[in-house]
């Protein structure tokens, strides 16, 4: 068994506020991240397969589909997007970090011809990410 995984980035725009909370509750709660007109990050995405090397090719999956499946399902929806508006599949969740890495593995899961999605991590910064795995 071996593990590839693929790096990919996308710029994106949140604000954590819930309506059905008061601005007390919602600033106590989400602190700046609740600030009216929310603010961006530079995410970093990275996709691991798992399963074993094709012995004509050498490969677990052929990069260019692995490539193709991640822009067209994850990059082009996310990148340069508001996560509260722009995404209509997270309906009015939250649009944490963790919120994103469940979301992306949901989106990505079942999408290659070969290897098995097992982690999906999303950077917010260099120093705070949120992982869903497999199991
Ligand atoms: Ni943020």
């Amino acid at each position: 068994m071996i593990a590839v995984t693929r790096r990919a980035y996308f710029c994106a725009g949140h604000r954590y506020w819930r309506n059905d909370w008061s601005a007390e509750k919602n600033r106590e709660v989400f602190g700046a991240c609740a600030n009216e007109h929310g603010h961006g990050h530079n995410y970093m995405l990275d996709v691991t397969l798992e399963g074993e090397v094709d012995a004509k090719t050498g490969m677990l999956i052929n990069l260019s589909e692995l490539d193709q499946v991640v822009q067209e399902r994850i990059i082009t929806r996310l990148d340069h997007r508001n996560l509260n508006m722009d995404v209509p599949e997270l309906g009015d969740e939250i649009p944490t970090t963790e919120v994103l890495a469940r979301f992306i593995f949901e989106q990505l899961d079942g999408a290659f011809s070969a290897g098995r999605l097992t982690r999906v991590r999303v950077f917010e910064s260099n120093d705070l990410w949120a992982e869903c795995r497999r199991d």
